[in-house]
């Protein structure tokens, strides 16, 4: 394709043109809205470094999801924090514990919304960490009973579908397990089957009260200098029965959603996480960045990187967007026609 018989400038040329040619689109269909339960009434509590995001009890859940479902986004993740935390995370699998009761409150007030849970131990665990301790480090093998239970009682509390966050080696297949000896053979895994120990959780870290207390989390979570072991750590996913395969975080790890698309036959979902959030809010409302137009740019780019799913603090703001009829090659507010 030699200039000038060919020019790749003709198809740019006019909108109509742009439109019959794009080769990635964005749906409110694609949008998984994470929320964070707080035990108590009438809470309402921003985190501070993730504006418009907040800690809330259940009834103010349940209005703003109520407010998602009417927008079209599909579902909502949800995390929990409790009342009390000790060293087993004992609310993480109480019948009576925070998400338990939020799961009951949202399928009933909003049951077209489908509620994903959150399965992992930080939340709940007065350590912080994602799983019981042994000898200075989370222990794998007695994680595991405690994520099936907790992903059980989500089950039986209603939920639609568990997302596994903890990155131990086999729950996937202990939660596949408990869920199929108890009736819950139609409720899908989404695995959180490649997650890096990552600075981008900061933000989230305040927001769900998960910073553990000592050490870190690079003992489970990935070092994200690797790449072909991310198809390793996926792969046992699938072969344990995940349904739905996520790369967490999103931005910094696009080579991984693609590696994904390529290697894997299954939906795959990418979570934009709490820092990635903060840092367009914080440019956004610095006046750096035309914060609308990113937003959706970042979208897209999760979209043609080969995602399914996108997990996202924006998830409200972009589907509100999308109903305005937003297009991305449409806005220009930089002074270019
Ligand atoms: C807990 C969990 C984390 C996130 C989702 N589930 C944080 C962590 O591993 O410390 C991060 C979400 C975000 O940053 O938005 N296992
Ligand atoms: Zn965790």
């Amino acid at each position: 394709m030699f200039f000038p018989t060919f020019r790749a400038r003709r198809i740019r040329s006019k909108e109509v043109f742009r439109r019959m040619v794009r080769e990635t689109s964005l749906s409110v269909d694609d949008l998984i809205y994470p929320m964070f339960s707080a035990f108590g009434k009438g809470i309402r509590k921003e985190i501070s470094s993730m504006p418009g995001i907040y800690q809330q009890s259940i009834e103010n859940i349940v209005e703003e999801a109520q407010e998602l479902y009417e927008l079209g986004v599909p579902a909502v993740i949800l995390f929990g924090i409790p009342e009390k935390k000790d060293a087993v995370g004992s609310d993480a699998y109480s019948e009576t514990g925070i998400i338990q009761e939020t799961i009951r409150a949202l399928k009933k007030q909003v049951p077209g919304l489908a509620v994903i849970t959150d399965v992992c131990m930080c939340e709940y665990t007065d350590h912080g960490h994602c799983g019981i301790i042994k000898d200075g480090d989370v222990d794998n093998d007695s994680t595991l009973e405690l994520l099936a239970k907790e992903a059980l009682s989500h089950a039986l509390a209603g939920a639609d579908m568990v997302a596994p966050s903890d990155m131990m080696d086999g729950r996937v297949a202990a939660i596949r397990e408990i869920l199929d000896e108890n009736g819950f053979n139609n409720i899908p895994v989404m695995s959180y089957a490649v997650k890096y120990a990552s600075g981008y959780y900061g933000p989230f870290r305040e927001a769900a009260e998960s910073t553990p207390q000592f050490g870190d989390r690079r003992s489970y979570q990935m070092d994200p200098a690797n790449r072909l072991e991310a198809v390793r750590e996926a792969q046992m996913d699938v072969e344990e029965g995940a349904d739905i395969i996520m790369v967490k975080p999103g931005l910094p790890y696009l080579d991984i959603v693609r590696e994904m698309r390529n290697e894997f036959n299954l939906p795959v979902a990418v979570y934009n996480v709490s820092g990635e959030y903060s840092m367009i809010k914080a440019a956004g409302k610095m006046g750096w960045i035309d914060e609308d137009r990113v937003i959706m740019e970042t979208m897209l780019s999760f979209k043609r990187a080969g995602a399914d799913l996108i997990l996202t603090y924006h998830a409200k703001e972009v589907a509100k967007l999308l109903h305005k009829g937003y297009e991305i090659s449409r806005a220009s507010r930089c002074g270019c026609p």
